[in-house]
């Protein structure tokens, strides 16, 4: 395990892996010693506390958040809190209370409702609804899917026959980003059935809201259709696109992984923004990773 995190010794998709493997051991429910649990925890919090790569780090909080453990708690209150953290990072921290949802994450997430970073703002605003319609409905129960297994920043409606309302509910920069998130998970959902739904997730791109292009992003990552691979390059190839979103639209293409979306990711390990460069390193990984017989990882990768 501490090798696995050593960024001395292990690579970047090397450290990713091993931070979901101590998400195994660090989720809420899991039958393991408590000592053990603990330690999980408190490795995940210093590989996003101190690893060199912003992209290890943001993933670490992702991964607290997803084993919904109120041990993390305190540590993704002090990412949070550190505005010298890329904000990446900071957003990731901010997701992940929204996803442990215990009473004190609501107060420690009001004081960064004006938060400086647009996306650390957008974050909070979303977390903080998803844990008030939590306490308040049992709604929130329909988050649960048989393929997608994430814990998400807002419930997928259960409408068999509702692309076209979701499609409305996703593009409408009117209404706020929780309910443009629940039709997006919603069209997630109906993916697998209707194509129309991948179609409306890629028309998503145009917005001005990065934090909302990331998240179209991760969700055509747990889709995986061939279908989103046009979307999801000219995304990456946007040299003037937000990191953080062209870092989700290069994983997404990895879970895609078909030898196109091999060969447009071999073209940006070299590209100046670090955490493109490696996203595209871990991209390929996860491309071999899925065709090799282990377990599929769509479902891990941060968002
Ligand atoms: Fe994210
Ligand atoms: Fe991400």
């Amino acid at each position: 395990m501490r090798i696995g995190l050593d960024s001395e010794k292990s690579s970047v998709s090397i450290r990713m892996r091993t931070l979901f493997g101590l998400k195994e051991v660090a989720k809420v429910g899991v039958n393991v010693e408590e000592e053990v649990v603990k330690k999980a925890v408190e490795a995940l919090a210093s590989a996003m506390r101190d690893d060199p790569s912003s992209l290890v780090k943001h993933e670490a909080a992702y991964v607290l958040g997803q084993t919904e453990n109120p041990l993390a708690v305190k540590y993704l209150e002090g990412t949070l809190s550190d505005i010298g953290e890329d904000p990446m990072v900071r957003h990731e921290a901010a997701e992940a209370l929204g996803a442990i949802a215990s009473p004190d994450c609501v107060e420690i997430l009001e004081r960064y409702g004006s938060d400086e970073e647009q996306v650390v703002r957008e974050t909070v605003e979303i977390a903080l609804m998803r844990i008030a319609q939590k306490s308040g409905e049992k709604e929130l129960t329909t988050t649960e899917h048989p393929i997608y297994k994430s814990v998400d920043p807002a419930p997928a409606l259960n409408e068999s026959d509702g692309v076209e309302k979701y499609r409305e509910m996703l593009l409408n920069r009117k209404l706020p980003l929780y309910d443009r998130y629940r039709g997006m998970f919603s069209l997630r959902n109906l993916s697998s059935t209707d194509p129309r739904a991948v179609q409306a997730l890629c028309e998503g791109f145009v917005d001005n809201s990065a934090l909302f292009k990331h998240e179209l992003a991760y969700v055509l990552g747990q889709v995986q259709s061939p279908d989103s691979v046009k979307a999801l390059s000219k995304v990456l190839f946007d040299q003037n696109e937000h990191e953080m979103v062209r870092h989700e639209a290069a994983e997404a293409l990895g879970s895609i992984g078909t030898r196109e979306t091999n060969e447009i990711l071999a073209g940006f390990l070299k590209d100046k923004a670090d955490v493109v460069r490696e996203s595209c390193e871990v991209a390929l990984d996860i491309t071999e990773y899925n065709q090799s017989d282990q377990l599929n990882y769509a479902d891990t990768i941060s968002r």
